[in-house]
């Protein structure tokens, strides 16, 4: 199978088969997760850096352990700790970085657009790990793979995707990459919420009535309010947040029976999301999420780094 992308930036280079490319690896690398040695020596010898210059508790860790599972060396790098503060550019960090025969860099930045311009001052592969507001191109891949794998499916499905949508970078992976594989996507906020222009997002429909698309939906993406990037007072409080367009038990009853719930994570609970939902056993995927992050991370990495040439050793 041939793979003809260098860099993992922007979801909407990546077509439908592309995409299901990388969903068939993850479980393929699901399956090494489940072994009692769960290492491949495919990218052994290749250098991977690691460079998040925002907080990260899932990407970072599932990185770091999808690349020690296929046997590459790491660098962890970023932040305060990095010759940045002392006023170096981002262009010659990454000639220096560069300097060192690295084959791939994984970049979190609260600034949109990072990783784009990096890829022109280096020749390694580029992952967007989530820029600023922009993309989280990696967390799009990890949801459809449990989405797909929780519904067997994903043309077709009815996913409503709700909340702070104005300043979330997991919309601007995930809504594409839905549309990508043939499902209908609902948007549901306050228009407070929504950018200025919510039809440049992609989705089918707009809705600030959650209980009326609740019970049409196959699976009901939370989001996360993003309070570090809030301005201004977007709802009146938290509670009425919650009342209006939380996920509460009330709202359990809505739903159909099957349909599931995801969340990015981090979540405030009592806010988008009620324990009740949080941790429901039949509905709740967002564990599952968490664990597709190493597989579908995995094969990311090795579809840029290599795919075939390297191969999948038992
Ligand atoms: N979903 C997500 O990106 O989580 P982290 O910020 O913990 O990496």
């Amino acid at each position: 199978m041939a793979f003809n992308h260098k860099h993992l930036i922007d979801i909407t280079e990546y077509s439908a088969d592309d995409i299901m490319q990388i969903l068939e690896t993850a479980l393929v690398m699901k399956e090494v997760n489940e072994r009692k040695v769960k290492k491949l020596p495919t990218l052994k010898g290749l250098t991977v850096v690691n460079m998040f210059n925002e907080p990260s508790t899932r990407t970072r860790s599932s990185f770091e352990l999808a690349e020690k599972r296929l046997s590459c060396d790491t660098l962890n790098f970023g932040g305060s700790s990095t010759s940045s503060v002392k006023g170096e550019s981002l262009a010659d960090t990454m000639e220096t970085l560069s300097a060192y025969k690295i084959d791939c860099v994984v970049v979190r930045d609260k600034h949109a657009g990072v990783p784009e311009y990096i890829s022109h001052h280096t020749n390694a592969s580029i992952i967007d790990a989530g820029d600023g507001k922009h993309q989280h191109p990696t967390q799009a891949l990890l949801d459809l793979f449990s989405i797909w794998r929780a519904k067997g499916r994903l043309d077709g499905l009815n996913v409503a995707v709700v909340g702070d949508i104005g300043h979330s970078r997991v919309c601007g992976s995930l809504i594409p990459a839905l549309k990508i594989m043939g499902a209908s996507v609902t948007v549901v906020a306050p228009n407070t919420l929504l950018p200025a222009r919510p039809e440049v997002l992609g989705a089918d429909h707009v809705s600030s009535n959650f209980d009326e698309v609740l019970p049409e939906m196959d699976a009901v993406y939370m989001l996360r309010i993003q309070r570090e990037r809030l301005e201004g007072a977007p709802y009146p409080s938290l509670r009425e947040y919650n009342m209006l367009y939380g996920l509460t038990e009330e709202r359990d009853k809505l739903m159909k029976p099957d349909a599931i719930i995801c969340h990015p994570g981090p979540i405030n609970r009592g806010v988008e999301l009620d324990s009740f939902m949080a941790d429901h056993p039949q509905r709740s995927v967002i564990l599952d999420q968490v664990y597709s992050g190493i597989c579908t991370r995995m094969s990311v990495l090795y579809w840029l780094l290599g795919g075939n040439e390297n191969g999948l050793a038992d």
